[in-house]
């Protein structure tokens, strides 16, 4: 449905006051999320240009016949994301955003050079309860609908699907994703643009390696996160550059032009758990603008947040300069090793072509079956149940330490698997609960294993996705008895 709203009342648009007009298209939509996708695409299309006064939330509520409410939400929300700008006394602006070029179609050119494999940090350390971030609950993989899905897939594949083929993977699960992507993550991509790669960790270095094949030479990286990105980044030949952390995310303003690429983890910091504030998404937007600068989004729990609506991806605001990079390990599980890149049209050369020299294509089979689980709704159906319970077990989390150790803060919970568990400020180094969990069989791991300087105030890094239910209570006790014996 498209509503043309017109503020005045009187069928004579008016302008001043916080009255607009605005042509919006709902789309049959009347929620908040319809009024919140017809803004991004208004915004998107350049009906609304940058600097827009838009109306006042009472006046857009009335014209659309929405309550007040809705629309003061659907604005908070879209400059969360960083689309609108609020400013006290002089409204709510459409935010000053970069140009998008459209997309065009792949070609395919020759093969470059290459570095030989990166030494991985491991993971943790095999004890029987372990509360390390980074892993989905393993009993929780829906075994019977992944089967369902593999025999329909099989049934459905044509002969060709058992070939070596396009390195950018199987068309249908391309498709599938490029839906998904733009109805939940608000990704702008299409089946053309996106590249499936054997993990976000195989899509760093795809993605490395084209840079540094094109003449990039430094990357920077966020200073507290994934321990094998630097790693990766450097296997690719390039100088990996930490970039700090706070309490808004990465310090973009701290990125130089001679930065190639930086790799962010915008909607949920890993393992900080902040997300990137709107005034630093249209920063870095912006750096990327001016330096020609790569963004990569790490998008890797984006579909796990809890109190309120998930910020959209960063890609969205500036699809020609952001990498957009998803998972299904977090989703589903790491042992599928199945992530996707939507790449930029003047990228997508080089990345295929890193691709191809990798490994030619990710596995078929288990493309057809993820194409296969997407299009029936499986996947929807699967994610919700697993928000809802991971979503009870971060508030048990949060409930056990309130009771066994009241000192502690518990942080970066809004979304994601896992919390950061900040110890009193008299308590010592994190060290020692983690040593006093090792002995007690619990492997939980302190935020200085994610590179965190030993200067930050003491903490935890407590990952509640990985025990099976029948476990999590007893894990959750031999934390509280380390903290407990610790202090
Ligand atoms: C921050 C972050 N990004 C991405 C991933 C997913 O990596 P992959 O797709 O290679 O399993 C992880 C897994 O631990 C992660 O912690």
């Amino acid at each position: 449905m498209t509503t043309w709203a017109n503020p005045s009342g009187s069928g004579t648009p008016t302008r001043g006051g916080g009255d607009y007009d605005l042509l919006l298209d709902l789309a049959g939509q009347r929620t908040r999320a319809g009024l919140e996708e017809a803004l991004r695409a208004a915004v998107r299309d350049g009906r609304l240009a940058p600097g827009t006064r838009l109306p006042s939330s009472r006046v857009l509520a009335r014209d659309l016949g929405l309550a007040r409410n809705t629309v003061a939400d659907a604005y908070g929300q879209l400059v969360a994301e960083g689309w609108l700008t609020a400013r006290q006394g002089s409204g709510t602006t459409v935010a000053p955003r970069p140009a998008v070029p459209a997309h065009r179609t792949a070609q395919h050119t020759p093969e470059a050079p290459r570095c030989g494999p990166a030494e991985l940090a491991p993971h943790h350390s095999g004890l029987p309860y372990v509360l390390w971030p980074g892993s989905p609950d393993l009993g929780s993989f829906p075994r019977t609908g992944w089967l369902r899905a593999a025999r329909r897939a099989l049934t459905a594949a044509p002969n060709e699907a058992f070939g070596y083929a396009d390195p950018r993977g199987r068309p249908e699960l391309r498709a599938a994703l490029a839906d998904y992507l733009a109805r939940v993550r608000g990704v702008r991509t299409d089946p053309e643009h996106l590249v499936v790669c054997t993990g976000y960790t195989q899509g760093v270095g795809l993605l490395a390696r084209a840079l540094h094949a094109r003449g990039a030479r430094r990357a920077a990286y966020e200073s507290v996160g994934l321990p094998d990105v630097p790693t990766v980044l450097r296997a690719a030949g390039l100088d990996a550059r930490p970039l700090p952390v706070d309490a808004d995310g990465a310090r973009v303003a701290e990125l130089g032009g001679d930065v190639a690429a930086v790799l962010l983890t915008p909607a949920h910091q890993f393992p900080l758990g902040v997300s990137l504030s709107p005034a630093r998404r249209t920063a870095v937007v912006a750096w990327a603008r001016s330096t020609g600068g790569i963004v990569l989004e790490d998008d890797y729990d984006g579909e796990f947040r809890y109190d309120r609506q998930p910020v959209a991806a960063l890609q969205a605001l500036a699809p020609d300069h952001v990498v957009y990079a998803g998972t299904a390990s977090k989703s589903l599980a790491p042992a599928l090793r199945l992530a996707w890149l939507a790449v930029p049209p003047h990228l997508l050369d080089a990345v295929v072509r890193e691709k191809r020299i990798a490994d030619h294509q990710s596995a078929v089979l288990d493309q057809l079956t993820l194409a296969e689980f997407l299009r029936s709704g499986a996947y929807d159906r699967h994610v919700r149940r697993m928000r809802s319970r991971y979503r009870a077990r971060r508030d048990r989390v949060v409930e056990v330490l309130r009771g066994c150790a009241p000192g502690v803060a518990v942080s970066g919970i809004a979304a994601g698997l896992h919390a950061v568990v900040e110890l009193p400020a008299d308590a010592g180094p994190a060290d020692a609960v983690v040593g006093r969990a090792h002995r007690l069989g619990l492997s939980v791991p302190g935020l200085t294993a994610f590179g965190a300087s030993p200067t930050r105030p003491p903490a935890l890094v407590v990952g509640y996705g990985t025990p099976p239910d029948h476990a999590f209570t007893h894990a959750l006790s031999l934390l509280c008895t380390a903290l407990r014996d610790a202090s």
